[in-house]
């Protein structure tokens, strides 16, 4: 009895959690190369910025277990996807965003309910975070909806004039 951890909860749902960061992260990187190899300038930096910001919650959940004396499995939850097309890259980038949102607000009321106040609000914040990520994913998204191709033609422009600098 006296080897169960009482925050045994807070460390599974931590432990989801780094796995789920990792597997973004990667992705995001994964559109990250692939849009910079096609020139598009600030998208291309928007994504390695945000693969970089999900690094940082890796980071964050894996101290936090080790507070809790619980160990870090630091590995993927799923396998990066192939996608190349940018309006492809744009709605999956928004479905993983929806639906680690829907995992940290569970996993910020099971925290709550074992009375584990600082994962609790650990998984509020870094939700606060990824809702931050899902917006600016639907503006891209909405950009490329409405401007279609020219909206990718700006984005070479841009990497012109960065070039050219
Ligand atoms: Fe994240
Ligand atoms: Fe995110």
């Amino acid at each position: 009895m006296s080897n169960v951890n009482k925050y045994q909860r807070s460390i599974d749902c931590l432990n989801d959690a780094v796995g789920k960061e990792i597997s973004t992260s990667l992705q995001y990187m994964y559109f990250h190369v692939h849009m910079e190899d096609a020139g598009y300038e600030y998208l291309s930096a928007y994504f390695h910025k945000v693969a970089i910001d999900e690094m940082r919650h890796i980071e964050e959940f894996a101290e936090r277990i080790l507070f809790l004396e619980g160990d870090v499995n630091m590995n993927p939850a799923f396998e990066a996807r192939q996608v190349t097309d940018v309006k492809e890259m744009l709605r999956l980038a928004i479905k993983i965003e929806q639906n680690t949102i829907d995992s940290y607000n569970e996993a910020a009321r099971i925290t709550s309910e074992i009375k584990d106040t600082v994962t609790h609000h650990i998984f509020q914040s870094i939700t606060q975070s990824e809702e931050q990520h899902l917006d600016n994913f639907r503006t891209e998204l909405q950009n490329m909806v409405d401007y279609g191709d020219k909206y990718l033609a700006l984005q070479s422009i841009g990497h012109s004039k960065a070039i050219a600098k």
